[in-house]
């Protein structure tokens, strides 16, 4: 017989805060503000590397209604699970970066050993009618560990980036092993519909599976469903932020920084603030997006003097080669830029690697006109939904999103639709964002609003929650990853 109301035990690496500290990942915002409404525990990472490594104390801390447990890495696993195969392979693999992917069979074999001790460091922390609900591509082989270990309850997956299409994941060595692990799961989620039909199209073309159903699919002995629940955020909870005294003086330090600009023309301007908030990633197109605004000032030098740029990109796993050659890559482009256009008193261009509370960055949002999310592949982008949550409804701002965002999905009722690699198009896009008539900016942005506060973090985390509860429940025994 179910419980009623079984605990909710969250699984992934990073852990928390539950607080207003700003973590960049979207992961981290959008578990924090589900579980926050839910309680439960949340186990994973501690952040720390330490010589016993996962055989060391598992630290305990409580944090409104969710009890955070964590355990910490020996330095060999970071460099092995975390950088190398969490990163080097998968991360560009499932974010269609072949060129960057790097395989080998030590980190492969780490991450497997990794998965097998945090499983194991889990089990006397289960209870019998536990939800266990783990989260991303660290923790693939997970499920079939908790069951080799003795876990019998219901176990859900998620999975917060891509799916990448069957031609290019079967590149991965352990590609079978993988899929077959995830396979332990009772329900997978996506982000999109296109990242499940890539996963059961892999199903099918590698592993001899059968699409039952529009959710099931079975491979083997194995039934599991499969399934879309596109993450959200805490809507309602994003847009008090943006009116609270904290945000309110960020938005105005951005707006009197751009308000009395003349154009070159020597017109006034209007408001003309466009802002990008991206951990720095090769993913998000970040240099794409520098081009577009550089082709932004070409053809349309009415922006010159009055428009400004804004980069918010915190520094993301900067220790991998790939991350610290992009960093090099979007300092240089921004200072030639920067170079070509700025004058005495106008910097086109300004790109900070600061944290920020999400009050803060609320308020940042609210000051801009137009906010650019163009990502080359992305999961989600919860970036794009705190933007239309943190808009003034009487004076909105424009939201650019990428063909390639899995936010697209819902925000394609009232965002301009870009393809990020074309910088004519994204130039375009600016142009037509800054000069949108305000009825038109409303209109987008309502219908925005409405797809941000339906599709909620909370709402996200009941969905999978209710189809676990009610899916077939039928543990394997399964093969050992
Ligand atoms: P990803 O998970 O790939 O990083 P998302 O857009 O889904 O991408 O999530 C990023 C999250 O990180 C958002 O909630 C965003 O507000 C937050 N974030 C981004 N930059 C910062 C920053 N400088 N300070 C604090 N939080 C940030
Ligand atoms: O949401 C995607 C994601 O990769 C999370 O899994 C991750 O926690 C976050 O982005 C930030 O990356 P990292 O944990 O490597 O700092």
């Amino acid at each position: 017989m179910a419980d009623s109301n079984p605990r909710l035990v969250a699984v992934s690496n990073r852990v928390g805060p539950l607080s207003d500290e700003g973590q960049a990942g979207g992961l981290v915002v959008g578990l924090s503000d589900a579980l926050k409404r839910r309680g439960g525990v949340w186990f994973g990472w501690s952040g720390e590397t330490s010589k016993e490594g996962t055989q060391g104390e598992a630290k305990t801390e409580v944090q409104e209604n969710v009890e955070m447990t964590t355990i910490d890495m020996s330095q060999e696993e970071l460099q092995g699970f975390y950088y190398d195969y969490a990163n080097r392979s998968l991360w560009p693999l499932l974010h269609y970066r072949l060129d960057l992917a790097e395989f080998d069979r030590v980190s492969d074999k780490v991450y497997r050993q990794v998965n097998h001790r945090f499983a194991v460091r889990l089990m006397p922390h289960l209870k019998e009618n536990d939800l266990v609900w783990v989260h991303d591509y660290h923790f693939f082989y997970m499920g079939s560990e908790l069951r080799q270990a003795g876990y019998k309850g219901r176990l859900g997956y998620f999975l917060h980036i891509p799916f990448c299409a069957p031609e290019v994941f079967s590149a991965l060595p352990a590609s079978h092993d993988i899929v077959r692990a995830l396979l332990a799961y009772d329900v997978i989620g996506f982000q999109t519909d296109t990242d499940r039909c890539n996963f059961v199209s892999f199903c099918i073309s590698e592993l001899g599976g059968e699409k039952l159903d529009e959710d099931r699919v079975r491979v083997g002995d194995r039934t599991v469903i499969a399934k879309p629940f596109p993450i959200g955020i805490d809507a309602e909870g994003y847009a008090r932020f943006a009116v609270s005294p904290e945000a309110g003086e960020h938005e105005e330090m951005l707006l009197s920084m751009t308000r009395d600009r003349r154009n070159s023309d020597g017109e006034g301007a209007e408001r003309k603030l466009i802002v990008g908030v991206d951990r720095m990633d090769y993913s998000k197109g970040l240099l794409e997006r520098f081009y577009g605004f550089e082709r932004l000032l070409e053809d349309y030098p009415e922006n010159c003097g009055s428009a400004i740029f804004l980069q918010v990109a915190p520094l993301s796993r900067s220790e991998l080669d790939a991350y610290a050659e992009l960093r090099d890559e979007l300092e240089r482009t921004a200072g030639h830029l920067n170079g070509r256009f700025a004058t005495l008193d106008w910097t086109p261009l300004q790109m900070m690697t600061r944290g920020f509370t999400r009050k803060a960055l609320a308020g940042i949002y609210r000051a801009a006109r137009v906010c650019l999310v163009t990502p080359l592949r992305d999961g989600m982008n919860l970036v794009a939904k705190e933007f239309v949550a943190a808009q003034d409804p009487e004076d909105p701002g424009v939201l650019i999103l990428s063909r390639f965002a899995g936010a697209l999905d819902e925000l394609k009722c009232g965002c301009i639709v870009v393809n990020p690699y074309n910088t004519d198009d994204v130039a375009a896009a600016m142009q037509r964002a800054l000069t949108m008539p305000l009825e038109e900016r409303k209109r987008r942005w309502e219908a925005m609003r409405e797809a941000v506060f339906t599709g909620t973090a909370q709402r996200w985390c009941q969905s999978f929650i209710d189809m676990l509860e009610t899916s077939h429940h039928e543990p394997a025994a399964q093969t050992s990853s």
